[in-house]
């Protein structure tokens, strides 16, 4: 079950690339860090949608990074391997770090470039710590950097209470703007409210293009959905909106009426974090760094980890997020020895 040998880590493995559920606990190679990463033994990592896309065969690896599934974790410096911080001052061994990643968290160690280490906010735990990378690296790209949501806009965030709306949620709260969300039922909407949330929306049972022209319309729209929701998301922007689409679980091809989004002067962009180049990933964490982690430390954005299970656990913890049962993080245990 644990790392035996100082050659020896372990990693969650796909044992049969047809079954998503085929995820096992076995020994690996241990990661070895190439010039300008550090080498992190993981206690925790944060559990993402795309990683159930990875285990269904949909979402590959970029180039040259492992196949493990798990894209943010949090644990020890091992090896720094000469690895410097943002300032410049070198990461030591033993330190406690967060880290973002392009594969490899559901492992016991990995090699992290250096532009991908971050300090462990204060007042966190790891597992918690683990529960943020992903989600404030991807609103800050997203919400605070390409659509520039700034105080007294209004902002949609679809999939409220996911990782990424609670945390899209609590950011826009923060910086005062104004927030509606979609969710599924009433429970995840109401923890979208206790986060700051003006405007609850059910899916299911409302119109949310329709609830967003009687406000004015969305500044700014973080969607999630794709395809499906393309026609009524340019509806719902206001005049100057931006929308960014950083998910597609309603597919990948709709059908856009410039006509509407050339009227409104409306913008769409569409990004992922996964498979940009560490150059560019460094700069989102620094970012991040600068603009979400005060946040945290101070308490203006919190946490949410429905639950933490053990890393050997995976395939269930997939199973649940799939099946809607999971509001916010779920957080996987990594044994150590
Ligand atoms: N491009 C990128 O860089 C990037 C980075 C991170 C995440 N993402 C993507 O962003 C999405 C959200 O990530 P996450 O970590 O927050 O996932 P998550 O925790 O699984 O949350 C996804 C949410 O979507 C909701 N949902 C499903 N169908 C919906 C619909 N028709 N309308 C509104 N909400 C709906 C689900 O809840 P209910 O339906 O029960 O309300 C769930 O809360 C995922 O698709 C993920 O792959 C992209």
């Amino acid at each position: 079950m644990t790392s035996t040998s100082t050659n020896t880590a372990h990693a969650i493995i796909q044992t049969d690339p047809k079954d998503p559920s085929s995820l096992e606990w076995q020994a690996i190679d241990k990661p070895q860090p190439a010039e300008g990463e550090a080498l992190v033994r993981i206690h925790y990592a944060g559990l993402n949608r795309a990683d159930t896309l990875q285990a269904q065969g949909h979402y590959p690896p970029p180039k040259g990074v492992t196949e493990t599934i798990g894209l943010e974790a949090a644990g020890v410096v091992e090896n720094p391997n000469g690895a410097t911080k943002a300032d410049g001052t070198p990461w030591q061994e033993g330190e406690e770090v967060a880290v973002l990643l392009s594969g490899g968290g559901y492992a016991t160690h990995a090699a992290v470039p250096a532009g991908q280490l971050m300090p462990i906010p204060k007042g966190y735990s790891l597992a918690e710590a683990a529960s943020v990378v992903e989600v404030a690296c991807t609103v800050w790209s997203n919400v605070a950097d390409i659509a520039g949501l700034r105080e007294g806009e209004l902002a949609l965030f679809h999939g409220g209470g996911g990782g990424i709306g609670l945390f899209a949620t609590q950011y826009a709260h923060a910086i005062g703007a104004k927030v509606a969300v979609t969710a599924s039922s009433q429970a995840k909407l109401d923890v979208c409210r206790r986060y700051g949330a003006d405007t609850l929306i059910n899916y299911k049972e409302e119109d949310f293009a329709e609830v967003l022209r009687e406000l004015g319309g969305a500044d700014v729209i973080l969607d999630i959905i794709g395809a499906k929701y393309l026609d009524s998301n340019v509806k719902a922007l206001a005049m100057d909106g931006r929308m960014v689409i950083i998910g597609m679980q309603g597919g990948v091809k709709g059908e856009l009426n410039i006509a509407r989004l050339l009227n409104k002067r409306g913008t769409i962009s569409a990004t992922g974090l996964r498979y940009r180049d560490a150059e560019d990933k460094a700069r989102i964490v620094r970012g991040t760094l600068e603009e979400m982690w005060p946040l945290l430390e101070s308490g203006k954005i919190s946490h949410h980890i429905d639950r933490t299970v053990p890393i050997q656990d995976a395939a269930a913890a997939h199973q649940a997020l799939l099946a809607g049962e999971v509001t916010g993080k779920v957080v996987f245990e990594v044994p150590q020895d």
